[in-house]
C-alpha cells in the first residue's frame, strides 16, 4: 500500500481513539443519549474532514494535540449534520455509514438531541485545545470559524436551501451556492482550522487555501451527487438513488452525468493549482483532492 494509504489509516484509527475519549462514556447518564452519540460518531465514515485538518496542519507544523481536537470538532459537527439530514423531516433516510440511521436505531427525539449534543460537544472539545501551542486569539478565531461554517451562513443555510429546492430546477449558480454552503463550508473550515492550528495566516496563504477549499468543497458534493445516481447502497453505506426519488436538484439532474464527472475532474486540477505556493508540504492536500474526486463511495 502507498504512503498516503498508510497515513490515512493512521489518522482514521487515531481519530476513532481520540473521539471516543472526547465523548462521555456510553453508560454515563443519560445513557441512551450518550450511547446514541457514540453510535452516530464512532465506527464509520471516511473521516475526510479530519484528514483535511491534518493535511493542512502539515503545511505549518501544527501541534498534534491541537489538530486532534480541531479534527474531532469538525467531524462532530459533520456527524450531527448527518443525523439531522437523515431524519424524517429532512431526507428521511434509514441507512447511514452502513447502519440504521439514529432515528431508526433509537427514536426521533433521541436523534434530534444527538445532533444538538454533538454540536455542543464540538465546541467544547475545540475550546479545550487552549494551551501553550495555541494562543488565545488564534483559538478564538478557530471557534468563530467553525461556528460560522456550521450555521445559517454555512452548512445549515445550505441545508435550508436544499429543502426549499425540492422539485425546483435551480440555475447552475444557485446549485453551486447550495453545494458550497451545505458541504463546502465545513470542508473549507477543516482546511483553514488545520492551517490555523499551526500559525496565524497571512492574506496570501488564506487566499490560496480558500481557492483549494472552494474547489474540493464543490467537487465533494458533485461526486456525492454522481455516486447517489450511479453506485449501490451497499457500496455507499447509505441509500442510493435517493436524490432522484426525492426530486432534488443535483449536478446530475441539472448538468447530466458525464458533464458532472468532467466538472469534478476540472475542480481536482483547480485544487492542485491552488496549492502551488506551498510546494512539497502540500502533498497530502493534493492527494486528498484526488481521493475526493476519484472515490467510489
Ligand atoms: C456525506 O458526507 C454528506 C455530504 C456532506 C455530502 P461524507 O461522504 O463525508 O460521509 P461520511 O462521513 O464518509 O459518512
Ligand atoms: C447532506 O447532503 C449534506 C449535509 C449533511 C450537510 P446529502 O443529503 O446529499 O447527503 P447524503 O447524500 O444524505 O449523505
Ligand atoms: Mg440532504
Ligand atoms: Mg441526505
Ligand atoms: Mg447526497
Amino acid at each position: 500500500m502507498s504512503a498516503f494509504h498508510d497515513w490515512m489509516k493512521t489518522i482514521q484509527a487515531g481519530m476513532e481513539q481520540d473521539m471516543g475519549g472526547y465523548l462521555p462514556a456510553a453508560g454515563a447518564v443519560p445513557a441512551k443519549l450518550h450511547d446514541a452519540m457514540r453510535y452516530a460518531l464512532l465506527g464509520g465514515g471516511k473521516r475526510v474532514r479530519p484528514l483535511l485538518v491534518y493535511a493542512a496542519g502539515a503545511l505549518f507544523g501544527a501541534d498534534a494535540a491541537v489538530l486532534s481536537r480541531a479534527a474531532a470538532a469538525v467531524e462532530m459537527i459533520h456527524a450531527y449534520s448527518l443525523v439531522h439530514d437523515d431524519m424524517p423531516c429532512m431526507d428521511d433516510d434509514a441507512l447511514r455509514r452502513g447502519k440504521p440511521t439514529v432515528h431508526v436505531a433509537y427514536d426521533e427525539a433521541t436523534a434530534l438531541l444527538v445532533g444538538d449534543a454533538l454540536q455542543s460537544q464540538a465546541f467544547l472539545v475545540l475550546a479545550d485545545a487552549a494551551g501553550a501551542a495555541l494562543p488565545p486569539a488564534r483559538l478564538a478565531a478557530m471557534l468563530r470559524l467553525l461556528a460560522h461554517a456550521s450555521g445559517s451562513a454555512g452548512m445549515c443555510g445550505g441545508q435550508a436551501i436544499d429543502l426549499d429546492s425540492v422539485g425546483l430546477s435551480l440555475t447552475l449558480e444557485q446549485l453551486e451556492r447550495m453545494h458550497q454552503l451545505k458541504t463546502g463550508a465545513l470542508l473549507r473550515a477543516s482546511v483553514v482550522l488545520g492551517a490555523l492550528a499551526g500559525k496565524d495566516l497571512d492574506g496570501a496563504e488564506l487566499a490560496a487555501l480558500d481557492d483549494y477549499a472552494r474547489a474540493i468543497g464543490l467537487a465533494f458534493q458533485v461526486v456525492d451527487d454522481v455516486l447517489d445516481a450511479t453506485a449501490d447502497s451497499a457500496t455507499l453505506g447509505k441509500t442510493a438513488g435517493k436524490d432522484a426519488a426525492d426530486n432534488k436538484p443535483t449536478y446530475v439532474s441539472i448538468l447530466g452525468l458525464e458533464p458532472s464527472r468532467a466538472l469534478a475532474e476540472k475542480l481536482r486540477l483547480d485544487a492542485h493549482a491552488a496549492l502551488a505556493p506551498f510546494g512539497e508540504k502540500a502533498l497530502r492536500l493534493r492527494e486528498l483532492a484526488d481521493l475526493i474526486v476519484q472515490r467510489k463511495a
